[in-house]
């Protein structure tokens, strides 16, 4: 199965693509997580991107394009995605991947769809969850990452408040911290690029025939039940 998540920041991409890569035993690919290990491991890529993705610009193409290139092609320890690869899903990817966070512009779709091709494989389905702007925002700007496990919280979830207002992951005990690039005016800059940039990726994928519109309002449990019927 090779799946890519195309929605705009704060729709449930991460707290989805961890669900279904489980489901399916297949590799879970966050550019985003790739780029945040790289800028903690402060690497040349780390340094480059670091600078556009605290301001919620897009990291250039060619840089995403060979990272994705070298996971693809098993040239690049996929390990460096660790933390949203499950032991069980890590494995090579050409045998199933779920992509979250690319493609995320046109040229980089096209040249994903190039890189494919010349390894004799396709998309299966792309999965657009619909979620209302004001929403997107109520969400990112309430999310918590936990730092030990990676796990994303909200503090909007009621369950678990007393944690999580405490800075403490519900799942593991570890320390939250809030996302640089989730304060309210890097938020806004980051729809707004996903308006110019992504949003035209649904008409693509329409066209060939791979898109599936989701309804993103609703609990976490629900989404996955719809992402899950819809494959
Ligand atoms: P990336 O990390 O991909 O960020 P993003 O696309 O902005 O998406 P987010 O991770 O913010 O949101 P999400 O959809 O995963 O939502 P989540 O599940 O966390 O990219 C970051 C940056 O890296 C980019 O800005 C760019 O600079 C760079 N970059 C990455 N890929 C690139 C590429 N291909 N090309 C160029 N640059 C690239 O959920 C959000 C919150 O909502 C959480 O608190 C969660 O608990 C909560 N939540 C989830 N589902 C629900 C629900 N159903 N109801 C209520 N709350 C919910």
């Amino acid at each position: 199965m090779r799946l890519i998540l195309l929605d705009p920041p704060g729709a449930g991409k991460g707290t989805q693509a961890k669900r279904i890569a489980e489901k399916f035993n297949i590799v879970h690919i966050s550019t985003g997580d790739i780029l945040r290990e790289e800028l903690k491991k402060n690497s040349e890529l780390g340094k480059k991107a670091g600078e556009y993705m605290q301001k919620g610009e897009l990291v250039p193409d060619d840089l995403i394009i060979e990272m994705i290139k070298n996971i693809i092609s098993n040239k690049e320890n996929i390990s460096n995605n660790e933390k949203s690869i499950s032991e069980k899903s890590k494995k090579n990817a050409q045998n199933g991947f779920l992509m979250d966070g690319f493609p995320r512009t046109l040229n980089q779709a096209k040249k994903f769809d190039e890189m494919l091709e010349s390894l004799g494989l396709s998309i299966d389905k792309v999965i657009n969850i619909e979620v209302k702007k004001e929403e997107l925002v109520k969400r990112l700007s309430s999310r918590r990452v936990c730092h030990s496990c990676n796990n994303i919280c909200s503090l909007n979830d009621k369950k678990n408040i007393d944690e999580i207002k405490l800075g403490k992951c519900p799942v593991c005990g570890g320390e939250l911290f809030q996302r640089k690039d989730d304060s309210e005016d890097v938020i806004m800059q980051r729809l707004e690029v996903y308006e110019n940039q992504t949003k035209p990726l649904i008409n693509y994928y329409k066209q060939k025939n791979l898109l599936v519109d989701i309804d993103g309002m609703g609990s976490e449990d629900e989404i996955t039940e719809r992402i899950l019927s819809s494959l």
